[in-house]
């Protein structure tokens, strides 16, 4: 093969690969960042990672002297064992583990969000971190009093050294948990395997799905990039439930009416591992969310133009579920050593 040839191979394949990237059906919306493996996470420059901090924020993340009552760890509702959520429709936390008006998200992929919660408030897991230990519905503590705590406890003031050479610090606690968050990072699935040129990876009807999905299903519109969000905020109008009679989601960050009623696209990798689904956890099902979609959304007077009857067939739902169902992918394994739910043994004075 003369050069020229293997120049032309070359750059065929390359072509090729970009056209299995977009998707089967992406021509019909060529403008969408495609969907495709996940690239490494960025670690922000003033957050370097290490082994030492990321051991520190995982200690911190399973540890419930976080909290007021010495009880409610970020993990109570953010499970390993249920996707990184809790499995409920809404959160349940502070003292008298009162229901709270929005769904616990999956820690799962976080760092690539650009925006943290539902409505996008914090903008990195750093700034993010400290809202729930303060937070009455939440953890219920104050920073100075987890401060406190943790200065009483010769293991943290240990790691603490270790890590940031300083004593326990809140930017400190919130440095290490968004350290080990970046590593809750959820890859290898059926469809990465399949985009990597593994036709076997995914079933007939996942592989339809996905024609479907890019297509004829329109949900590569907000669910694009690779880890299957757009990052910005819709109202697709799912109904009010729980406690809250109307959520106003984006509009309470930026006051913009254009903002009643959108949260953040969530991501829809290891989809299967967190029901319920949506903000307030509506749907017990990928089958009901695919119904909601198909119907064309709930009633809102701002709901998005995006949003509208599908005419799916039933084969066509179940085809999109499929796909759905082969985003869930290999979970880094978290190992800890529990610290005790009740009764810590804690210093003096608590
Ligand atoms: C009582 C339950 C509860 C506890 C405890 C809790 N969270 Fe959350 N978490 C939630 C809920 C509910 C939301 C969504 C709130 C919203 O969007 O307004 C959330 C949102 C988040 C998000 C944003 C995810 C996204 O995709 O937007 C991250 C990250 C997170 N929590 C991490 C933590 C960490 C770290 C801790 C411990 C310091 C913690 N959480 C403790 C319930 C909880
Ligand atoms: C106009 C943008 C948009 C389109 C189009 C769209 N989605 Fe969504 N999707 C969202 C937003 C925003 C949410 C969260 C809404 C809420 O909680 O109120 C969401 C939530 C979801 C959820 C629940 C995720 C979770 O973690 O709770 C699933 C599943 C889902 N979408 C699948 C789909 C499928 C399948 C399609 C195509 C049939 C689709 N979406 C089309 C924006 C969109």
């Amino acid at each position: 093969m003369n050069i020229r040839k293997i120049v032309k191979s070359v750059f065929g394949g390359a072509v090729g690969l970009f056209l299995i990237i977009q998707g089967i059906g992406a021509s019909d919306f060529p403008l969408f960042p495609p969907l495709g493996p996940l690239p490494p996470v960025t670690i922000p420059a003033n957050n370097p990672q290490t082994e030492a901090k990321v051991e520190l924020g995982k200690k911190l993340y399973f540890d419930p002297r976080l909290s007021g009552n010495n009880w409610i760890s970020c993990a109570t509702c953010h499970n390993p064992a249920l996707g990184f959520a809790d499995g409920l429709p809404r959160m349940l936390g502070g003292p008298t583990s009162k229901e709270g008006g929005r769904h616990s998200p999956t820690v799962i992929n976080t760092a690539y969000n650009e925006f943290q919660f539902w409505d996008g408030r914090a903008a990195t897991l750093e700034e993010q971190a400290l809202g729930p230990i303060q937070n009455p519905n939440e953890m219920f503590e104050t920073l100075d009093n987890v401060v406190r705590k943790l200065s009483g406890i010769p293991d943290y003031v240990r790691a603490f050294k270790e890590v940031f050479g300083t004593g326990i610090t809140a930017d400190g606690i919130a440095k290490a948990i968004a350290a080990f968050e970046r590593t809750i990072v959820c890859a290898n699935s059926p469809f990465d395997r399949y985009m990597q040129g593994d036709e076997h990876a995914m079933s007939e009807s996942a592989i339809r799905g996905m024609a479907l999905f890019t297509g004829k299903a329109e949900c590569i519109k907000c669910h694009n990039g690779p880890n299957f969000t757009d990052n910005r905020f819709h109202n697709i109008g799912v109904p009010a439930d729980g406690p809250l009679k109307e959520d106003l989601g984006r509009y309470n960050v930026t006051k913009n009416d254009a903002d009643k009623g959108a949260f953040k696209t969530p991501t829809l990798r290891n989809i299967t591992d967190t029901a319920p689904y949506m903000h307030n956890g509506f749907f017990p099902t990928l089958f009901e969310v695919v119904q909601f979609y198909n119907g064309g959304g709930g009633r809102s007077e701002n709901k998005s133009s995006d949003i509208h009857a599908l005419q799916l067939s039933g084969q066509e739902v179940g085809d999109l579920i499929e796909f759905m169902k082969a985003l869930t992918g290999e979970l880094v394994e978290i190992k800890y050593n529990a610290v005790p739910l009740a009764f810590p043994n804690l210093p003096k004075g608590f």
